[in-house]
């Protein structure tokens, strides 16, 4: 194979919001394929918060990436060449591919997209990593039952949007909050949850008072800060609070500081667990096939928010820490 990968490293540990300085876009030549190895032509790119928290050189449950070392992301590609006998060209994988426009890959930890009932980029997204996300924190962590109220943050987003879904599957209320008018509308009206609330324009507590009159059940927390304070201080007995993450901390540049109302856990004999979904890795299939047949039946909408242009990296992906990506973002950076 001869060509060109442009590809985006690290340059500088950001500080706050992730500035274009702190990245290096260069070039280098493909190289040839060793024995069992794949080349993958990456199509989309997956944009997720967590990359921001990949940056800091603290202790987490991957190493930081380093400097000069190409951007971890997941993306989807296409093989293109193969010298590994459970791959052939054309097909599509998943897996951590780097934001690059080529990757090689020795066929370990990919996925391979049989893209039957869906678009390429929902396999980034509703039937990807951010749809087990979902699925496994609702169901496994959140433990939801029937005629539960389930409260989803960042509800208009990749996650979130799946949750809430999920949890209405489930025989639950679920009540979204989410950052503007148009996002709670296509909560409620496009997504089917029960109501939703703007915490760019309500008053949060005051909100999850009146639409969860008996308290929450399960709390579902993308975000952090201070709406998990305001969910906390609406839990009913024995609510369950997912923490899933917490995105209104990760460009902080003092330390985050926890919730000051953390009491309430023991006042409402509340748990408040947190999870990863590569943990669930060995039951993605499981989830993959369930959640494939809601989304066939029509009982699970996905919705992607797609940029283009590996250059525009940088840009594209401080839309999810200003509340600018509907969906799952992702960027394209060439054709299927
Ligand atoms: N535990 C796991 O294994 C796992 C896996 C995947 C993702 N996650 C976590 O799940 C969360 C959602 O990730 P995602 O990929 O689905 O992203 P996303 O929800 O599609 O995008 C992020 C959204 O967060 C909201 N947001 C940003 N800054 C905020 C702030 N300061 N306060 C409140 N909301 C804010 C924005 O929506 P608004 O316009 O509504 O503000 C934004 O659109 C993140 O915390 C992520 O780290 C965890």
């Amino acid at each position: 194979m001869t060509g060109v990968n442009h590809k985006f490293e690290l340059a500088a540990r950001p500080v706050g919001l992730p500035k274009r300085s702190d990245w290096k876009y260069s070039e280098e030549p493909v190289r040839d394929l060793r024995d069992g190895e794949i080349l993958l032509k990456i199509i989309y790119i997956s944009l997720d918060p967590a990359m921001r928290g990949w940056l800091n050189e603290t202790k987490s449950y991957v190493p930081p990436v380093a400097i000069g070392e190409v951007m971890r992301a997941g993306a989807l590609g296409r093989v293109v060449e193969t010298r590994n006998p459970a791959f052939a060209t054309g097909e599509y994988v998943t897996g951590i591919l780097g934001v690059q426009e080529n990757a090689i890959a020795d066929g370990k930890n990919l996925i391979k997209i049989d893209h039957k009932i869906a678009s390429l980029p929902v396999y980034l997204g509703g039937l990807g990593m951010t749809g087990m996300t979902a699925y496994f924190g609702l169901l496994e962590i959140g433990q939801p039952k029937a005629g539960d109220t389930v409260v989803i943050s960042a509800a208009a987003g990749a996650t979130g949007m799946i949750a809430g879904q999920i949890a209405k599957i489930k025989g639950c209320r679920a009540i979204g909050i989410a950052g503007g008018a148009q996002k709670c509308e296509f909560v409620v009206k496009e997504l089917g949850f029960d109501a939703a609330i703007d915490y760019k324009a309500e008053d949060v507590r005051k909100a999850l008072q009146q639409h969860c009159p008996k308290g929450i059940d399960v709390y579902f927390d993308n975000v952090g800060g201070e709406i998990l304070e305001a969910a906390l201080s609406q839990l009913a007995r024995g609510a369950r609070v997912v923490v899933c993450g917490a995105i209104s901390q990760y460009n902080n540049t003092t330390p985050i500081k926890g919730p000051s109302n953390y009491l309430s856990l023991l006042i409402n004999r509340a748990s408040m667990k947190g999870f990863l979904v590569f943990d669930y890795a060995s039951r993605h299939g499981e989830a993959a096939r369930e959640m494939a047949g809601w989304y066939a039946a029509g009982k699970l909408k996905t919705r992607e928010d797609i940029a283009e242009g590996l250059e525009n990296f940088p840009e594209v992906f401080l839309k999810l820490f200003k509340g600018e990506n509907t969906g799952k973002l992702m960027l394209k950076i060439s054709e299927a």
